[in-house]
């Protein structure tokens, strides 16, 4: 028997305390490596715990297959079920449409321990197959064969016997048609798990606890679900057992034949012969107004409604003081786009020290720092000449003024440009974050009188200091992440609910207070547009990233879409968009984004057609999608067109997939693209997460993010670009729940994948090393290597600390002993950071020693980790 007889093979040892992190890497077994070459004699049969049933189908003839474990279980072959070659002795039994084998009754008690393996060779790949299962009343108690979901062989039980979603431990390997494959799936009470070995090899594993008794038959080639038979096995089976016991890892290896030393845990990272290089522009940012992303958010103006659009009936945000009377006042408009303004009725008290006007709340209170200088500017007049009219930043109840200037006379018209004042507060201010801004006069000339107001606005300083700039700290967050792109400006907020309320970008450039806004009706806010395009521009230009432009491409939210000589306005105003973002300041729309104060060109190399058309069920966007792709590819052939979805009528340079998982759906995903057809249509994953935690993700879905990501590197030759979404949440308007960054109106935070991304992102060589993970189930890797430099990074999703052996091959000397590790780890999978406890998960770097050819890296439970190598 080995020496571990009733207890699998594990590379689990103990818990581990956050102090462990220090010497990550351990020693190398020699052992490991001999492992690789080694061969060990098979096991017998011997070695196998008593079965509770065994069919060799070797009978070649016949409509029964025998039951060799004694237990009197014969299966009885129906439907297209038949005979063919044997992987095991010299008959093996083959299934075609509807054909099965079953046996009476269930083989064995699947609320306890126990084991299923068989050898099987598919005749077509896809759709749910099941090899080997047995009866429930509406489910079956297990499912063992290929899965649709993951695309995979998988192991697979559900909670109770009723239709839900499974608990799968699927394999970490492309399944391919004509070959054997030896699969075993074990049921583990005891251990709270599931198992699924594929050629000996364990390669899944998940938690399951649920454990009932199938009580029908036993079905080979088919299962149960929703009460009727499903999943038809298409191709052989062969050679199938069944144990009421949990097989350990070395049975497990002697029943599929192979040496043991050929299933131990062992990551091999090629470190000779690179897999392809790293796609030079894979990670970058999505942003669209959601969450008071913009308004509220990286657009720093700190004043809502300052342009008095926000409601048709009443200025929201806005308040009297010192008793005045306020409304909307349509017959007095600063101009054609903002083509009202709020009318303060003036009361025969001012004056004598008494003063009146109007407040604004700010986005959840004004914000208010020690030592800033703080830019308001506004249009105002009055019924007659009066003055001075008094900007003030001041606390909530108006007792305290925080900074304050004034504007000497304002007259009976609206000037040509706004008043603008400094307001600087001192160096004793408290940071407060309920200010609020007040504009109010004390003239006595003013009792009585009207004032009318319209563009009131408040900048603090800005990134690089633009008059009409964004958040510095949320700018200094995004700059870490050395984005490669930014995909702006959407998302639903681009399409909008109706046609009339998309991001028309026309509306968005200019002056300001030239700008009509729209409802941003996607996510239920009001938007001034003063992030347009040229600030969108002029923040990719910041990042030192480039844009990836989207433009509407004649759908709508809610379905609302045109095509025909409907959409040509549509495609114009895409080429218009595309020239004013490139042109030469001699061409039309290049001259507007010259007079608008940039005459540079921008670079522009990525256009995406629209967003999401597969929810478009008129399946208008193949017409759509060619329409536009003509008209820009004839006039701008150099630019990469990017589909929102699949399309026939042209080849998209890059078709953009979402991807919104569950943190353990994000961490089995990580082989998605592993066995793409090369050849396809590139990708760029311009939405992803995994969603799990509020306004930020917790560990648990760093996890899923990390392995995910870890999956897009590893397959950067065929996901040309990603970016995570959304970007941001404020955090008391959090309407999609799992967002990369929060905020409030003072400070902001980041979350544990926002630090996932970062270190898998910036800890990255140019090339992509092949690494192939054995007997490591959860466990995520990619290895990418830049000159002597190797990143290795390790993603544990699991609660135990792992012991991984990483041998390195094709070194062309040797790797220094001493390497750094940077790892993310924390106590539980629900752990997170807030506002108020920011840092609760960073990355902490150490130096780590024992790096060699081969080596044991031990990584903690729940954590990412990323070792840099250095080679000699
Ligand atoms: O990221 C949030 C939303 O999710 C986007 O606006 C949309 O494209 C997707 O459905």
């Amino acid at each position: 028997m080995p020496s571990e007889a009733g207890v699998p093979r594990r590379t689990v040892l103990t818990a581990l305390g956050a102090a462990s992190l220090a010497g990550t890497l351990a020693a190398a077994t020699p052992a490991g490596a001999a492992a690789l070459t080694g061969t060990a004699p098979s096991a017998a049969a011997a070695d196998l715990p008593a079965a509770a049933a065994h069919w060799t189908f070797d009978e070649g003839s016949g409509t029964s297959a025998a039951d060799s474990s004694g237990n009197g279980r014969t299966a009885t072959l129906q439907g297209a079920a038949g005979w063919d070659t044997g992987k095991v002795g010299a008959h093996s039994l083959s299934l075609t449409a509807g054909g099965n084998a079953a046996a009476s009754g269930p083989a064995l008690d699947t609320s306890k321990g126990f084991s299923v393996g068989a050898w099987v060779n598919l005749a077509q790949l896809g759709g749910y197959q099941t090899a080997v299962s047995i009866d429930g009343k509406v489910v079956s108690a297990f499912y063992l064969g290929l899965r649709d979901d993951t695309g995979t062989f998988a192991f697979a039980r559900l909670d109770s016997d009723a239709t839900q979603s499974a608990a799968v431990a699927a394999a970490a390997s492309a399944p391919t048609t004509g070959t054997w494959t030896h699969l075993v799936g074990v049921s583990d009470p005891a251990a709270g798990v599931i198992r699924l070995y594929v050629n000996g090899v364990l390669e899944g594993e998940t938690a399951y606890t649920a454990g009932w008794a199938g009580s029908g038959d036993t079905a080979i080639g088919r299962a149960l679900y929703g009460g009727g038979h499903v999943d038809q096995w298409h191709g052989l089976v062969d050679d199938v057992w069944m144990f009421p016991s949990v097989l350990t890892s070395d049975q497990v290896a002697a029943l599929a034949g192979v040496p043991v030393e050929t299933t131990t845990p062992l990551l091999s990272v090629d470190v000779g012969t690179p897999a392809h290089a790293v796609s030079p522009i894979l990670p970058g940012l999505m942003f669209e107004d959601i969450n008071h992303s913009g308004e509220g958010g990286i657009y720093a103006e700190l004043v809502q409604n300052r342009s008095m659009m926000a409601s048709d009936t009443t200025p929201v945000h806005w308040s009297a003081v010192g008793g005045t009377t306020l409304a909307l006042d349509t017959a007095t408009p600063l101009n054609a786009a903002l083509n009202r303004s709020l009318k303060v009725a003036l009361p025969s008290s001012v004056g004598a020290g008494d003063r009146a006007g109007v407040a604004n709340d700010g986005f959840w209170g004004i914000p208010v720092r020690p030592g800033t200088a703080y830019t308001a500017r506004l249009f105002a007049k009055a019924s007659r000449r009066i003055g001075p009219l008094t900007v003030a930043i001041e606390s909530a109840d108006g007792a305290t003024v925080y900074a304050s200037a004034h504007v000497s006379h304002i007259g009976t018209a609206f000037p040509d440009r706004p008043f603008e004042l400094t307001l600087r507060t001192g160096s004793s201010t408290p940071v407060v974050g309920d200010a609020r801004l007040t504009v109010t006069t004390a003239d006595p000339a003013a009792a009585g009188e009207t004032l009318w107001l319209q563009h009131v606005s408040l900048f603090p300083p800005t990134y690089n200091n633009r008059p009409n700039g964004l958040r510095i700290d949320l700018m200094d967050k995004l700059v870490a992440l050395k984005p490669k792109f930014l995909r702006f400006p959407g998302g639903n907020f681009l399409e909008g609910n109706t046609i009339a309320t998309r991001f028309n970008w026309k509306n968005t450039i200019g002056p300001v207070w030239e700008r009509p806004g729209h409802m941003d009706d996607a996510w239920g806010y009001w938007s001034t547009d003063g992030l347009g395009l040229l600030e969108y521009l002029e923040w990719v230009e910041d990042m030192h990233a480039q844009p990836v432009l989207a433009v509407f491409a004649g759908y709508s939210l809610k379905g609302e879409h045109v095509t025909g000589d409907a959409l040509k306005p549509f495609i114009q105003d895409a080429l218009d968009e595309i020239e004013y973002v490139t042109g030469p300041v001699t061409s039309t729309w290049g001259a507007r984004r010259a007079a608008d104060g940039h005459p540079e060109p921008f670079p522009l190399e990525y256009v995406e057609i629209g967003n999401e058309d597969w929810f478009d069920s008129s399946g208008s966007y193949n017409e759509r999608f060619a329409a536009f792709y003509d008209a820009i590819k004839a006039k701008y052939p150099h630019l990469k067109l990017i589909a929102s979805t699949s399309v026939t009528s042209r080849t998209p340079d890059l078709i953009d997939e979402h991807y919104y998982l569950a943190p353990s759906a994000a961490q089995a995903s990580t082989h998605k693209y592993d066995n793409r057809d090369r050849n396809s249509t590139k990708v760029f994953v311009g939405e992803w997460a995994a969603q799990e935690g509020r306004p930020t993700p917790d560990l648990n879905a760093a996890l899923g993010d990390a392995a995910w990501l870890a999956g897009l590197i590893r397959n950067s030759d065929q996901v040309l670009m990603e970016c995570y979404a959304p970007l941001f949440s404020h955090v008391k308007n959090n309407v999609w729940a799992t967002n990369l960054i929060a905020y409030d109106n003072l400070t902001s935070y980041v979350s544990p994948s926002y630090w996932a991304q970062h270190m898998l992102t910036s800890r990255l060589g140019n090339t992509v090393l092949p690494a192939t993970a054995r007997a490591l189930p959860g466990l995520a890797t990619v290895a990418t290597r830049s000159g002597n430099r190797l990143y290795l990074a390790v993603v544990n999703s699991g609660t135990e600390k792992l012991s991984v052996p990483v041998e390195l091959k094709g070194l062309a000397k040797g790797v220094k002993r001493q390497a750094t590790a940077t790892v993310l780890t924390g106590p539980s999978r629900t752990t997170t950071n807030t506002l108020t406890e920011p840092d609760t998960l960073v990355p902490r770097t150490s130096t780590v020693t024992g790096a060699a050819k081969s080596f044991t890296s031990t990584v903690p439970p729940l954590s990412v980790t990323v070792l840099e190598l250095v080679l000699t």
